[in-house]
């Protein structure tokens, strides 16, 4: 198959999204139509001038857009729309199965409550549920740049609403701020019952892998790319198959990468780690999960057993039934 056809192949394929902020798939139009409703002062024009603004250097230049996009949303139904919106990316790029990340911070700190957004949310996952089948998951991700007291008061503040949250995740400014400050808030989380997944070696060094491997107890690392830089964490991370979520459109918008064509996504899956790949921020990083999927094919040598592995690794990694992923996993490879 050449590079067009793959793409045409993968694009048809069942797919699994295991690393999408909810909050960055706001695109520039809902919010500029959310700022006029709420009268929002943004610091754009136009929406032309919202996509100028997406010239990131690094992690913390992208948090802060993302963190003022955010402060659009204000009501149920803003929340119900970005939910919408996604998960009908979801249904165009056949991404079957999504679990999505949700920042409860990024909101209570504007004082807006858990009922408004997790109604609005559980409103558009069940519509898309009864509409085209899509399945999906909510992680709770806590904000690393604040405190673990915030992060516990945040998951108390959750209680009611944990029969609708798989599991907890961390996100926000990796440096200086290491996984085991999240230690107490990660043992909570695991006492519920609550899944575990931590952002670990996107900008940070390997020790915060570890530290989200052994002191969290993690399921899953989100990114985990500078795992390469520890050869005892690589040999770790193929006996454990913790499974590295990793987000190729992001790393090279955030300069994690300079360019696609360095990505070492192929490296760790030759190296038999298991990788996944996901969108993290779509409307901030140019592109949902088919996108992601052809920048690899546009700018590296994969080729279709790899991108096979790619797509099965996605439904071992989820949090779905064991039977339901046997099920899935027999439906790929369908063809163009
Ligand atoms: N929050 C949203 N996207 C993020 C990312 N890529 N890294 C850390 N925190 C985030
Ligand atoms: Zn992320």
């Amino acid at each position: 198959m050449n590079k067009e056809e793959l793409k045409k192949w993968v694009s048809v394929q069942p797919k699994v999204e295991l690393h999408l902020h909810i909050e960055g798939s706001l695109e520039p139009e809902l919010m500029m139509e959310l700022a006029k409703k709420h009268s929002v002062e943004l610091p754009y024009q136009s929406i032309a001038e919202v996509r100028e603004a997406y010239d990131f250097q690094d992690l913390q230049s992208f948090l802060e857009l993302y963190y003022l996009g955010a402060s659009v949303l204000i009501d149920e139904d803003d929340f119900y729309h970005l939910m919408w919106r996604y998960l009908c990316h979801c249904k165009t790029d056949n991404v079957v199965h999504a679990e999505i990340m949700f920042d409860p911070q990024t909101h209570t700190e504007r004082g807006i409550d858990f009922s408004v957004f997790m109604a609005g949310f559980n409103r558009a996952m069940n519509q898309a549920k009864q509409e085209w089948g899509q399945s999906c998951l909510l992680i709770m991700s806590f904000l690393r740049h604040l405190s673990e007291e915030s992060a516990i008061e945040t998951l108390k503040a959750a209680t009611p609403y944990l029969p609708n949250i798989t599991a907890v995740g961390l996100d926000s400014s990796e440096m200086g701020n290491p996984p085991e400050k999240f230690t107490e808030v990660f043992k909570m989380a695991k006492a519920l019952g609550l899944k575990r997944v931590a952002h670990a070696g996107e900008e940070g060094p390997p020790a915060y892998i570890w530290g989200a491997l052994k002191t969290l107890d993690v399921h899953r690392i989100d990114h985990g790319v500078r795992s390469i830089e520890d050869p005892v964490l690589i040999e770790f991370l193929v006996d454990s198959q913790h499974p590295l979520t990793v987000c190729p459109l992001s790393n090279t918008k955030l300069k994690v990468f300079e360019h696609m064509q360095q990505h070492n996504i192929l490296k760790l899956l030759d190296l038999g780690l298991l990788v996944t790949v996901n969108a993290d921020d779509p409307s901030y990083f140019g592109g949902y999960l088919n996108d992601n999927y052809h920048a690899l094919i546009d700018h590296l040598p994969i080729n279709k057993e790899q991108l096979l592995v790619l797509l099965k690794n996605g439904f071992n990694a989820s949090f779905l039934p064991e039977e339901d992923i046997k099920s899935w996993l027999l439906k790929l490879d369908i063809p163009e």
